[in-house]
């Protein structure tokens, strides 16, 4: 008999944590590879962030705290959402975690009973379905193909409902394709859910700030009140700060939830880093005119990768409204052969050509649930991004 539960057969490692470890251990043996996988920022964490974490642990703020957040933090997350999403939280529906992904992976363990379904828009970040199995939930997927901008449509959420739903995970600006709904499509959404009332909406908003072209970001809670009593809001310091590492990530909504959701936390990690906690205050509390400058890199740089990507024979990029990631198609090179005679059969076998003949690391749409596409973070150094491009091109005129 072996010792691993049948539970973990369902699911698999993050695919896109194992491209950057990939692209990690090539660089380390030497090999010049330009690592397009990593979903993080490539700016550092800000100097007051910083300095807050230095004088916390000085101020000897390094023992437990209480469980889902110290009273510092929730306060400055109420004061987020108030501020800059018009949403009225008290500090008993804050919940903060070691990361968002934490906040979701409490709240679908404090909710989810076996055969529960969640409902995930497709293309998806890849840890909604596997967190829903290890749940014991089952994930239905939704496919929102390009033409559709990538994005759900009613009547298909409509369809994909059934009695045994409990929740639709809804990500925009969204991971992997940068698409952002804008408030009318959201309400054509939000006006489905307002129809089914065992439906609750996690809405991750991790990288609300990271929009362009004047894109105005709106949050569900906020566009449709009416859901704000079955509604999640996550979001957290991540992308936003550039504080991937510091793990603090946090949600609002109804106090029965956050309960649950921290009694799973207090029989597992406790609570989340007393010193991280403190930098994230510091995060959300102090300046936040950084973020717009960043913002406008992270557009140019868009446009970048979607011009020379457009000029790479096989692929077609979209334009997206947000986040730091491209989705391009790679069809148009499926089936043709690479210089040493391979037939490229999917996009996994296009990835891997590109890491072996020009050391690009991108990962296959498959592991998003949409095929056949590449997902690029152009989180990445503009000069490097640039080289990488070229790389590609040059990679997909050697086909044949
Ligand atoms: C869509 C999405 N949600 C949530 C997260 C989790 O962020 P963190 O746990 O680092 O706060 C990520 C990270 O890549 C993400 O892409």
């Amino acid at each position: 008999m072996s010792i691993i539960a049948e539970r973990m057969a369902a699911i698999k490692p993050s695919p896109t944590i194992a491209v950057s470890n990939l692209a990690r251990e090539l660089k380390a043996a030497g090999r010049d590879v330009i690592g397009l996988g990593a979903g993080e920022p490539d700016f550092d964490t800000p100097d007051n962030v910083k300095a807050a974490a230095i004088a916390a642990i000085h101020a000897g703020q390094t023992k437990y705290t209480a469980v889902d957040g110290t009273p510092e933090l929730k306060a400055a997350v109420v004061a987020k959402f108030a501020r800059e999403n018009g949403l009225a939280y008290r500090p008993e529906q804050i919940s903060v975690g070691a990361g968002g992904k934490q906040i979701i992976y409490n709240a679908l363990m404090a909710t989810l009973d076996p055969g529960d379904e969640v409902i995930v828009p497709a293309p998806y970040w890849v840890s909604y379905p596997d967190m829903t199995l290890l749940a014991g939930g089952t994930p239905v997927a939704v496919r929102c193909p390009e033409q559709a901008g990538f994005k759900m449509q009613p009547e298909d959420l409509e369809e994909a409902i059934t009695p045994r739903t409990k929740w639709l995970i809804l990500n925009s600006p969204n991971n992997p394709t940068g698409a952002a709904y804008t408030a009318s499509e959201l309400k054509r959404l939000t006006d489905v859910l307002l129809r089914h009332e065992q439906v609750w909406l996690l809405s991750d908003d991790i990288y609300e700030h990271l929009v362009y072209d004047g894109f105005e970001f709106v949050t569900p809670a906020a566009l449709e009140p009416r859901l704000k009593d079955r509604c999640l809001t996550m979001n957290g310091v991540a992308k936003a700060y550039a504080m991937t590492g510091w793990r603090i990530g946090y949600g609002g909504g109804p106090t029965e939830l956050i309960r649950a959701m921290a009694k799973i936390q207090s029989q597992s990690t406790t609570n989340p880093c007393s010193i991280s906690q403190a930098a994230a205050v510091e995060a959300l509390n102090g300046p936040q005119d950084f973020i717009a400058p960043r913002a406008a890199i992270f557009k140019e740089r868009r446009d970048l990768v979607v011009d020379l990507l457009n000029q790479a024979p096989g692929i077609r990029c979209h334009r997206p409204e947000g986040a730091f990631y491209v989705y391009p198609s790679c069809a148009g090179v499926i089936g043709r052969r690479t210089p040493d005679g391979t037939e490229l059969a999917d996009s996994e076998g296009f990835a891997r050509y590109l890491l072996e003949a020009e050391g690009v690391a991108a990962v296959h749409g498959a592991a998003f649930g949409l095929d056949p596409y590449l997902r690029i973070s152009y989180a990445t150094a503009t000069e490097l991004l640039e080289e990488a491009c070229r790389r590609i091109i040059r990679a997909c005129e050697a086909l044949r």
